[in-house]
């Protein structure tokens, strides 16, 4: 048997999948690293922590596995998006890294829109300055702490930096360097009249490379280290997103993915860079060559639930947590959550919103405040959908990924509220999945991703709106709605008042 790995390098864990040739999860491992919040609105990791996981958790796999390591062809990954890893001449970490949903770069948007202009920005970029792309941490990182900066010759995305040491080759691939806002993304280079604008050398910015593309072997040390063959391929992989969109099979028109990791994303597949959304969600490359994908962000969504739980009730696990959330019936007996907790991306780019239980009543019990939780994740995905659909995309039908699919309640409860059908795969695996299927197609195991796809995704289970609730839901999602700007100016004049 042959297999490949999938490296899942997330916010909180690393995840670490074995693949065999029919797409079968032959093992899995997951180790987790600490978030560093040193003021509300920051969001950091040290890098070698990643490092450091991915070689232990990889040491573990090849541990417990009973074939020839030289059956395991091939490693490629999937990760967190945006984050800002700065590395001096000799590649060494500069400073923590600065991620994904880190706001503290408002400021440094409104710079970048000043000097390089809006629409300009949205031509070359086909995106806007939001204050979790890369762009925004750089320029940050040039006016906070310039003497940082001056010894910057490098700059990489979190995954980039996890294979520059499992390699020692220094690459970005282009779904992710479509994140950092420094991306032509339609001519696939680097922009140098946006690094020429803002005083940016374009030396920081790395080779550009292909997400199935092999950039080498592992180096002889990590072989020693895990176990694994020195003769592993390594190939680029891809933007979790994207890694996550392969691993659900969205791969061509009409298809739309809602997966909920740390954060929620509801993604489409395009065809081409053509169309126009006016920057209302991103556009970026996607991980299979020369298409695209558009995507909403809900910045707190798992992240969410679990800040839920670790607040309200830690001693109980996710399982015991949602166990009873189905005796309460649509809509929490009147509780709505909205999950901006840490700000909010789509469909409102704002850092100083927060979120909100409204509607709390003293009948209201942990269920019912879970529940809300989880239709409030859900309602501000479905604002994604939204999106999309008033732009002529006919969204009837969604895979589900992530911890929104491992509960059949709120995968129920997705198919309810977006009023589509929900379809859950057999391998809600998604970004992991999808970086083995990049190894696998980079190593020649099949002609194209599609035909990857068609080995190894298989449907498990499809959930049918329920009419009624979807009604509920309608009524429900219009006083959703009315939250935000409700809560707007209340968030903003309690800012004050945080650490
Ligand atoms: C996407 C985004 C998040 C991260 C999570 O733009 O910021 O989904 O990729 O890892």
């Amino acid at each position: 048997m042959k297999y490949v790995i999938g490296v899942d390098l997330g916010t909180s864990a690393v995840k670490v999948l074995l693949v065999n040739q029919h797409g079968e999860v032959a093992n899995e491992v997951s180790k987790e690293y600490p978030l560093i919040q040193e003021k509300s609105g920051y969001s950091e990791q040290d890098p070698d922590d990643w490092v450091d996981q991915t070689i232990a958790g990889l040491s573990d796999l090849v541990q417990s596995f009973e074939g020839d390591t030289a059956e395991i062809e091939g490693i490629s990954f999937s990760g967190q998006m945006h984050g800002l890893v700065l590395l001096d001449e000799n590649h060494e970490v500069l400073r923590n890294a600065i991620l994904w949903n880190d706001t503290r770069t408002t400021k440094e948007c409104e710079e970048i829109y000043e000097r390089v202009g809006k629409e300009r920005l949205l031509e070359i970029t086909k995106n806007t300055a939001l204050q979790g792309l890369t762009l925004p941490k750089i320029l940050w990182v040039k006016n906070h702490e310039p003497e940082i900066f001056e010894k910057a010759r490098a700059f990489v995305l979190p995954k980039d930096y996890v294979r520059y040491q499992l390699t020692k080759k220094l690459h970005m691939e282009y779904s992710d360097a479509a994140g950092t806002l420094l991306l032509d993304v339609n001519e696939k280079k680097w922009s140098s009249e946006i690094c020429r604008i803002l005083d940016i050398d374009p030396q920081i910015c790395p080779q550009l490379v292909g997400s199935h593309d092999k950039v080498g072997t592992i180096t002889s040390e990590i072989s020693k280290v895990t176990g694994l063959s020195s003769a592993t391929c390594v190939f680029a992989g891809g933007a979790d997103n994207a890694c996550g969109a392969i691993g659900s099979g969205i791969l061509k028109d009409g298809k739309t993915l809602i997966s909920t990791g740390t954060s929620g994303v509801v993604l489409s597949y395009e065809a081409n860079g053509n169309k126009d959304f006016g920057g209302k969600v991103h556009y970026f490359n996607h991980a299979v060559p020369d298409v695209y994908y558009t995507m909403g962000v809900t910045l707190a969504a798992g992240y969410s639930l679990s800040w839920f739980k670790d607040t309200f009730a830690k001693d109980r696990d996710f399982n015991e947590l949602l166990a009873d959330v189905d005796s309460v019936s649509a809509g929490s007996n009147g509780l709505i959550f909205t999950p901006y907790i840490v700000g909010e991306r789509t469909p409102h780019v704002d850092s100083t919103i927060r979120g909100s239980f409204i509607g709390m009543d003293a009948s209201h019990e942990v269920k019912h405040f879970a529940r809300a939780v989880l239709e409030g994740i859900t309602f501000s995905l479905n604002d994604s959908v939204e999106i999309f659909r008033k732009n002529g995309k006919k969204i009837d039908e969604v895979i589900s990924i992530g911890g929104g699919a491992k509960n059949e309640s709120w995968l129920q409860m997705q198919a309810d509220i977006v009023n589509a059908k929900v379809i859950k795969l057999k391998s809600e695996q998604g970004p992991g999945m999808g970086a083995a299927m990049l190894a696998a197609y980079g190593n020649g195991w099949f002609s194209s991703l599609q035909d990857c796809a068609d080995e190894f995704l298989k449907v498990d289970q499809i959930y049918e709106p329920i009419p009624s609730n979807v009604k509920t839901y309608q009524k429900l999602y219009k006083i959703y709605q009315m939250v935000y700007p409700s809560t707007k100016e209340l968030s903003m004049k309690l800012m004050e008042f945080r650490d």
